[in-house]
């Protein structure tokens, strides 16, 4: 099983080798599978149509053009075996998944993450979590075609019960930090999809390229606001960049912040990140932006923001568990009243990280 995660603050700064910090969530993808006795993987789910069919001796780059949901069952066989050169076994898989799709709580990498810890265990590799972290990236880069960064898959292989991940995602360095017994995780879920979200992502991440050659450093990660506000940048690569830089500090300060109990700051830097996300990188949208105002004003808030690549999705909240009654009602009816979409809140439980389940 591999769960899905929230982000509570560092969006889009993983592919700048940046700060992020997610957690895992009680949602998850479980698999049930064995190795098949003929040649050929068959993969079914219990959501989605279609028996995925695929040989996972032969997976490579390139077959994902039809776009089904088991690419990335046969994106991960090819990723494992691009690491290790061993060959995969072939396996009959039925797919459980209670992973929100389109959400922003990365179904997708909770799903390679599935896989990878199926095929750890089905090939005997005993590759650590932060490996097959990094090759569900591969299997997203280079088998799916999105250019993401790490964050998702490393926090559905790295979660820990009870707390979020602060990753340095240049050193993958990993340091746990409790989540306040007494806040409740809430998604805030727009029920608005997220749309055109692989093109928009990966021409916000050239951007980011763009602003660290002009700015001569190898990631936006060495640069600062003094450096960016210093160069003549034009103004879409500056505004992308000055939301790199500034979301990077933001995600050091809420760590001390969350740690020292000082919510009064944990909510402003929420909320500095939703505004720098909507005006900056401009990756939100009118749905997001009435959810997270909706957020603001209700009772027991203490920060709310979108989560996840934007275009659509959810906004992460943390909310006095007190009060999560009145918030909830009072958050669905004023997004309700905006809107007209009927939103969802679900209260999430902090979760351990991918892991053989029985
Ligand atoms: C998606 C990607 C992540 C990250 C976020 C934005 O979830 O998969 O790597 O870039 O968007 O923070």
């Amino acid at each position: 099983m591999a769960p899905g995660r929230v982000n509570l603050i560092g969006e889009h700064t993983d592919y700048n080798e940046g700060f992020v910090f997610p957690a895992a969530i009680d949602r998850q993808v479980v698999i049930a599978a064995r190795r098949s006795q003929r040649r050929g993987s068959a993969i079914n789910s219990l959501e989605r149509k279609g028996c995925g069919q695929f040989d996972a001796a032969t997976a490579a780059p390139g077959q994902a053009l039809d776009r089904r949901w088991w690419d990335y069952v046969a994106g991960m066989a090819w990723a494992l075996r691009d690491e290790t050169n061993k060959e995969m076994p072939d396996v009959e898989a039925i797919i459980h998944s209670t992973v929100p799709i389109g959400s922003g709580v990365s179904s997708s990498a909770a799903l390679e993450m599935a896989c990878a810890v199926m095929w750890n265990e089905l090939a005997g590799l005993a590759l650590e979590p932060r490996t097959l972290a990094k090759l569900g990236q591969r299997c997203e880069n280079r088998f799916i075609g999105v250019n993401s960064g790490i964050m998702d898959q490393m926090a559905s292989a790295m979660g820990r019960a009870g707390h979020a991940l602060f990753i340095d995602t240049r050193s993958l360095e990993v340091e746990y930090a409790p989540v306040p017994d007494d806040l409740a995780v809430v998604l805030c879920d727009t029920k608005k999809p997220r749309a055109l979200s692989s093109s928009a992502y990966n021409e916000r991440r050239k951007q980011c390229e763009a602003g660290a050659r002009a700015l001569g450093v190898t990631s936006l990660r060495e640069a600062t606001l003094a450096s960016v506000k210093a160069a003549s940048l034009d103004p879409i690569t500056f505004r992308r960049c000055r939301h790199v830089v500034t979301e990077n500090q933001r995600c050091i300060e809420f760590k001390a912040a969350l740690n020292r109990g000082d919510r009064a700051e944990v909510g402003r830097l929420m909320r500095a990140s939703h505004e720098s996300l909507r005006d900056d990188y401009e990756v939100s949208c009118a749905e997001l932006d009435a959810m997270a105002e909706a957020a603001w004003s209700a009772p027991g808030c203490v920060g709310a923001r979108m989560t996840g690549a934007g275009f659509g999705g959810a906004c992460v909240a943390l909310v006095a568990k007190n009060a999560l009654g009145e918030f909830t009602s009072e958050l669905l009816s004023a997004y309700d009243r905006e809107t007209n979409l009927g939103g969802e809140a679900l209260t999430c439980d902090v979760a351990n990280g991918a892991h053989r389940a029985c």
